[in-house]
């Protein structure tokens, strides 16, 4: 690809400025240090490719040229969340043309749009009516649905949520969203142990993958269990001073400010009013929204699992209790592998280190017992358990296997013979062709849909 040399008009242009060309690769740093404009060629294809780094979240103005002496505007756009990515088309080599974005300081004023701000689809996306198998339409699943009939899901009012779920505005210093610890392609989970909240400071845990939350029959959110809903849940991290540290009064404040927000605040609940309330209703649509189905599990479900190969069958069986003596469905139940009104101590160590629901009651037969998370996508959300401290799938199954600890509160199905009072760990003594089928099971749960569907995706103005 033939690149060429570019003058930089960041010299020429009064205050801070940027840079421009139609070449490949090419980066020029702007007089704010804070500031890098890319635009590029992509190789093979007839776009350029602008990008715009920018934490300050500034005005910008893209123009186009064909001789590099007479520009004309092409947009004007607002940053979001740091950055901003969009293509323009036509070979911009075999056109002649050349971009470049501009920062005029007399031009910050602009607020964005809908339009402008998010890539939304034409007509919403379809969140409030999924379509279900047919085994989450009856019970048991149907006991395990959280949605209260004072916040059913809505299109618009997940459109929010989902808006909410990907805004860095969210944190106080705007370097965090929901998705910087959940992320779409780790199950919404974080691959790090513990994440990093907006001063740089660790999580005390593990964050947890959301997909399918909607179906968890006590209702309760974190490995504590600490809140009682999925709408109290939601509001925690923006005011943990660890995660987001921001108060309620003042991220209203923030959002009402955004002409964008008050259009979706508008199509969700009617005026364009910005609540704590109503941030956190959308914020638990959103979430509550997230649901994987469509697994190579979910596809067996329907044809007696004859899609599997031999070993995820024989994964399966031992999984169940058919071959060897693992009670994983006693915990890992139904079709979104959670229990019923249970919680539970795994026998991860003794004493616990971080005693979950001991730590908020002050009970010693609370330590160690923990929420059963859902296994659905559980290949994408290592690392595993409270602490993150099993880093794969293999660890898990040797753990279950061989090295559950005796504790007083170990739950009676990972006792031998499951008898109360006897707190002797049962060892599955599984051959390592079990061991690898069961962790073959397991990646039977990852729905390949979840980590790309666009509906859960960030939907700030990073393209096309
Ligand atoms: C700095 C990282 C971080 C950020 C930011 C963050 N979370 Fe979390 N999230 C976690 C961790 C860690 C846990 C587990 C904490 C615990 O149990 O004590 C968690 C737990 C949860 C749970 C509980 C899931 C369950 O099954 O019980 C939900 C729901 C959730 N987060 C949603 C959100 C939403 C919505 C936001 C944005 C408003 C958000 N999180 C922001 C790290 C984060
Ligand atoms: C008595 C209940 C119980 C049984 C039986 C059980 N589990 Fe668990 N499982 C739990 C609990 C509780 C946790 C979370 C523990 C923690 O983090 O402190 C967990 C966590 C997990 C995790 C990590 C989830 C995550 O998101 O980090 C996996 C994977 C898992 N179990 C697989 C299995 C398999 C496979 C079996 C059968 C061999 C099994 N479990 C049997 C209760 C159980």
């Amino acid at each position: 690809m033939k690149k060429k040399a570019m003058p930089d008009f960041g010299a020429v242009l009064a205050g801070l400025a940027l840079a421009f060309a139609a070449c490949e690769g090419l980066a020029l740093d702007s007089l704010e240090p804070v500031v890098r404009v890319d635009i590029a060629l992509e190789a093979g294809s007839a776009a350029s490719r602008l990008t715009i780094h920018n934490p300050g979240n500034h005005t910008w103005i893209v123009e186009t040229s064909s001789d590099l002496s007479t520009w004309t505007t092409i947009d004007t756009l607002k940053v979001h969340n740091g950055w901003f990515q969009r293509s323009y088309d036509s070979d911009p080599l075999a056109a002649g043309r050349f971009y470049r974005a501009r920062h005029d300081p007399a031009q910050q004023g602009l607020m964005s749009t809908l339009a402008t701000a998010l890539l939304l689809p034409a007509s919403p996306f379809n969140y409030a009516s999924p379509t279900l198998p047919a085994s989450f339409l009856v019970r048991p699943i149907t006991d395990q649905d959280n949605m209260p009939a004072t916040n059913p899901t809505t299109d618009a009012g997940a459109t929010l949520g989902r808006a909410l779920f990907y805004d860095r505005r969210l944190s106080a210093n705007q370097t965090i969203s929901c998705s910087s610890c959940h992320q779409q392609a780790h199950g919404f989970s974080d691959p790090r142990p513990f994440s990093v909240g907006f001063q740089g400071g660790l999580t005390g845990r593990n964050s947890m993958g959301l997909q399918n939350a909607r179906w968890y029959q006590r209702a309760h959110f974190f490995w504590d269990e600490r809140a009682n809903t999925l709408e109290d849940q939601v509001l925690e991290p923006i005011q943990n001073a660890v995660e987001m540290g921001i108060t309620l009064p003042d991220l209203v404040t923030r959002l009402s400010a955004e002409p964008f927000y008050q259009t979706l605040f508008a199509n969700a609940f009617g005026t364009p009013e910005v609540t704590a309330d109503r941030i956190s209703r959308a914020l638990a649509q959103f979430v509550r929204s997230i649901i994987s189905t469509r697994s190579k599990y979910d596809m067996g479900v329907a044809v007696n699992f004859s899609n599997f190969t031999a070993e995820e069958n024989l994964g399966r069986q031992v999984f169940t209790g058919q071959v060897g003596n693992a009670t994983c469905t006693a915990c890992h139940g139904t079709d979104n592998f959670v229990p019923g009104n249970t919680l539970n101590n795994n026998g991860l160590e003794n004493p616990y280190v971080d005693k979950g629901v001991g730590a908020i009651t002050g009970r010693a037969q609370d330590e160690g017992r923990f929420k059963v998370p859902s296994l659905r996508n559980i290949e994408l959300t290592a690392p595993y358990m409270h602490d993150g401290r099993f880093a794969t799938l293999e660890e898990v199954v040797e753990f279950y296997n061989s090295g559950i600890v005796a504790h007083p509160n170990l739950s009676p199905p990972l006792r031998v013979n499951g008898e109360p009072g006897q707190v002797t760990p049962r060892r599955l003594n599984l051959t390592a062709a079990q061991k690898a089928a069961l962790v073959a099971f397991l990646k039977t749960l990852t729905d390949p849909t979840i980590a790309t569907d666009e509906k859960w995706s960030d939907p700030f103005n990073y393209g096309p």
